[in-house]
């Protein structure tokens, strides 16, 4: 199969989107988080095809994508005041809302759960495929299971092409990571994956929300998974990834540096611009703006894939304070890490 790589500004397109999805076929396209690989999320056979395509665990539940609020009504039991009042504030944006199943949405979806996690985002080519195809679309991030979600078409192609009839090109995502998740079937609400909507803006809306405490460490074994996408491996490179933190964090790095340099374990830095001239002329790249956290999630994932393609060995990543998007930073570097973290 041929991958057609199509922009979302060409009409033609989004119409040819809109009907592979009516179809029961597989589209990945833009959003402001990363790219999605979407499916109609009523059809059995066609959320198949995206597990079959990522190599992804099919318990592992879909986020389902809408263009407008009437929507709800097919997906879900009810919409309790504070979640009104969240999509109200927040949508379309990244945030995702777990709320109480209707039955007829089907089990590939939920991976069998009781709840259904919906979002409404916010960028012109999903909401042009959204509104054409006029099917709730099941999107998880269009990369191969284990990867680094994809924030350019270019990252989506290499991964997925061949796999599926058809890419929506909407340039570079805007967030960089993927959406929050939060859990509105219980009180008070639970993030159970971190993103571009903070906990202290949706504090600000509906009062005290928690955070699911597997969100900057290891799921215990025993727990059960409030969320079945935290006991999966994410967002690795195959570069090995190590976080150092602490006031001695660049010192740290640039011993750890050199000495992989001895024994011919290629390394790059990761940090922000500011701290360029700590390390000297080692090699290193700018990953954000020290006062601007949400630029680190920018390019988090590219900076990952840009390691593998250039055939890095090891990232040695100065950590990021988990105030506001920070701890979205945290929770997908943690997983890259695969918590290999060093106080220094
Ligand atoms: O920004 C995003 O959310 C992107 C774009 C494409 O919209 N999508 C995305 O999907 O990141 P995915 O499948 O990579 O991540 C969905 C996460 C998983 O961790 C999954 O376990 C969780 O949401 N999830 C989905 N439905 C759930 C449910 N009913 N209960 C608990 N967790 C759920
Ligand atoms: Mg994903």
């Amino acid at each position: 199969m041929q991958t057609k790589w199509l922009s979302y500004e060409d009409e033609a397109a989004v119409a040819e989107a809109a009907e592979l999805l009516q179809n029961g076929e597989l589209v990945a396209f833009a959003t402001e988080t990363v790219y999605g690989l979407g499916a109609d999320a009523m059809n059995e056979s066609a959320v198949k095809k995206i597990f079959e395509a990522k190599g992804r665990p099919s318990d592992n539940p879909l986020i389902v994508h809408i263009y407008d609020q009437s929507q709800l009504e097919a997906l879900v039991q009810e919409v309790s005041f504070d979640a009104k009042r969240l999509m109200d504030a927040f949508w379309p944006g990244p945030l995702t809302i777990i709320l109480p199943k209707k039955k007829n949405v089907p089990d590939a979806t939920t991976g069998g759960l009781s709840t259904v996690a919906v979002r409404m985002p916010d960028h012109p080519a999903a909401q042009a495929i959204l509104r054409a195809s006029n099917v709730p679309v099941a999107a998880p991030s269009a990369n191969l299971s284990g990867k680094p979600s994809p924030t350019t078409a270019r990252d989506v192609f290499e991964d997925m092409n061949g796999r599926i009839p058809m890419l929506i090109d909407g340039g570079d995502c805007e967030v960089g990571v993927e959406s929050t998740v939060v859990d509105m079937t219980r009180t008070p609400a639970m993030i159970l994956r971190p993103g571009g909507v903070t906990r202290e803006m949706m504090e600000a809306v509906i009062g005290p929300v928690e955070v699911h405490e597997a969100v900057l460490a290891p799921l215990a074994s025993d727990a059960q998974a409030a969320s079945p996408g935290m006991k999966y491996k994410h967002y690795a490179p195959k570069a090995h990834v190590r976080i150092i933190t602490g006031d001695r964090a660049a010192e740290r790095i640039c011993r750890l540096y050199d000495a992989a340099k001895k024994e011919g374990i290629s390394t790059i830095i990761f940090s922000v611009c500011e701290e360029k001239e700590l390390f000297g002329d080692r090699d290193f790249y700018a990953w954000g703006d020290l006062e601007d956290v949400a630029s680190v999630a920018h390019h988090l994932f590219s900076s990952l894939r840009m390691a593998d393609e250039k055939g890095y060995d090891q990232v040695l990543c100065h950590s990021v304070d988990t105030e506001g998007v920070g701890l979205a930073v945290m929770n997908r570097l943690v997983r890259a890490a695969g918590f290999d973290i060093e106080q220094a």
